[in-house]
């Protein structure tokens, strides 16, 4: 691929056909409940001038339409892996892309929002985002499927403004490491060099990589974030999101300390950092710090497109909600106004040159999948953070164990469904005989497996622990079994709920 100003030209076109969104909330249909947010909301006339909807069934997203009179409601996607190389080729993931794509038609979205990062590698399996491996080949793989998502999307939709939705690649959060020999600003400056395509940033996962990749090591915030925004392609940005951050449950009993904004944080008594060790937590209370960050990036004057701000209030309690976005809105409706009739899309101050030195992004993509492939095994304890991807500039590993011995471990045996609670009586026999839930988290990362359907770690979790028990206890397995049945069956049932009205 060449970079030229055709892509350019072609994202503001695109943009076009999208109007200012205003300060929103990204919500959850089920978590909290939407209506009952809405009712607060309203009560407390403080509503949202734009609802971002997380994935959900498509009878749901139909539901909060007819409810939502008038709002507007851009998507916020789910279970794209936009990182694996050869994705866009897979008819799984092409079929993904087409469902995605219904979802933006029954909501009428003018954008979709999609995490740049995967939660399966593999046959690895993660319960939540692992961050891109930050090379030029990764950044060439994640530019190909989001050509290709595009396509599918301007294929299977409309707006009513004309146009299709627009694909926001949003930057993850890191979750104490960073891995690969390109910094994450330039990761993303390649893409938009190539695919035309806009941006979400996340203000709380701007801090973690602040945290994350050592800089706090030689800078202040306030640096930092002046150098981050300086290098990263700030006038693709159409989204800003703003969410809680937190120590991790896993971490939970570990003391805890009382941050200077008066938020609670907590203190794993180690000496990486004089930081504490919070992580991307949409449950949790917004810092205050992160208000400073966001004051220092809608400053910028290369923030040329944004279109919403957003707080990502998806699991957080109604009262906690109501009480944040209504400050926020205090806030920030002035600095609204003021940019959005100005904000619109120009060439003005853009590059305009034709194409640029180091322009072509090639890659193969049995390397791509091969630096994958190693990148997973590191995750998952099974080799050592070696290599290029570890050990350059760019690269932080320091707190990686805290990922491999604690956060990976508690997803495995808690986050998204507890085992002891989904299999009691498979457990309470294993227990019997002496076999750990530990052998379980070994049994997990020491046996990658494929998948041959839409990724649900729930779903995961069920197949993987049947396995598990067939090898360590067969004479068990008609009990496991059984367990298993009961559990997916709560499960459609569960997802069959309609939307709350
Ligand atoms: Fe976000």
């Amino acid at each position: 691929m060449v970079v030229h100003e055709p892509v350019e030209r072609e994202f503001l076109t695109r943009l076009d056909h999208i109007a200012p969104h205003g300060l929103g909330l990204s919500v959850d249909v089920y978590s909290p409940d939407l209506g009952s947010l809405l009712g607060m909301l309203r009560q407390r006339q403080v509503f949202p001038d734009y609802l971002e909807v997380f994935r959900a069934s498509p009878q749901a997203l139909a539901t909060v339409k007819a409810h939502a009179g008038g709002c507007p409601l851009p998507y916020h996607g789910e279970g794209l892996w936009l990182t694996e190389a050869g994705a866009c080729e897979a008819p799984l993931f092409r079929q993904e892309v087409r469902e995605t794509a219904r979802h933006l038609s029954i909501l009428g979205s003018a954008w979709l929002t999609h995490e740049c990062a995967t939660k399966f590698i593999a046959g690895y399996s993660f319960g939540t985002y692992v961050p891109p491996l930050y090379t030029r080949e990764g950044a060439a793989v994640v530019a190909e499927n989001a050509l290709a998502v595009q396509a599918i999307v301007d294929h299977d939709c409309c707006l009513a403004s004309g146009g299709a939705p627009l694909l926001l690649l949003e930057m993850p959060p890191l979750t104490y490491f960073v891995a690969g020999t390109i910094p994450i600003p330039t990761f993303f400056r390649m893409i938009t060099d190539t695919v035309p395509c806009g941006l979400v940033l996340d203000v709380g996962h701007v801090w973690t990589v602040f945290r994350y990749s050592g800089a706090w090591r030689t800078m202040d915030l306030h640096q930092f974030v002046g150098e981050f925004i300086e290098a990263f392609p700030l006038h693709r940005v159409v989204q800003i999101h703003v969410a809680g951050l937190d120590i991790h449950e896993s971490e939970r009993e570990r003391h805890t300390v009382r941050l200077s904004d008066g938020t609670i944080g907590g203190q794993d008594g180690n000496d990486y950092s004089p930081l504490p060790a919070l992580v991307d937590t949409h449950g949790a209370p917004i810092p205050s710090f992160l208000f400073e960050i966001l004051d220092q990036i809608l400053a910028d004057p290369r923030l040329t497109n944004l279109r919403g701000l957003a707080l990502e209030v998806d699991t957080k309690p109604i009262p906690l909600i109501a009480q944040e976005f209504a400050a926020f809105k205090e806030r920030y409706a002035g600095v609204c106004s003021r940019m959005w009739p100005a904000n619109r899309s120009s060439l003005k101050g853009q590059k305009k040159e034709g194409a640029i030195a180091d322009n072509r992004l090639c890659c193969s993509h049995e390397a791509v999948a091969s630096a994958y492939e190693q990148y997973a095994r590191v995750l998952a304890g099974q080799a050592e953070p070696n290599g290029a991807d570890w050990t350059g500039s760019t690269a932080y590993h320091e707190e990686l164990d805290r990922y491999r011995l604690v956060y990976l471990p508690y997803e495995i045996l808690s986050w998204g469904g507890d085992v002891r609670a989904m299999f009691p009586r498979s457990c309470k026999r294993l227990d019997e005989r002496g076999l750990s839930l530990e052998a379980f988290v070994s049994f997990w990362l020491s046996h990658p497996r494929p998948i041959d359907g839409p990724y649900d770690f729930f779903l995961v979790k069920i197949v993987k622990f049947v396995e598990f028990v067939s090898q360590v206890a067969p004479d068990l397995i008609e009990m496991t079994h059984e367990e298993a049945k009961e559990l997916r069956l709560a499960y459609d049932h569960a997802n069959a709920v309609p939307a709350p009205a």
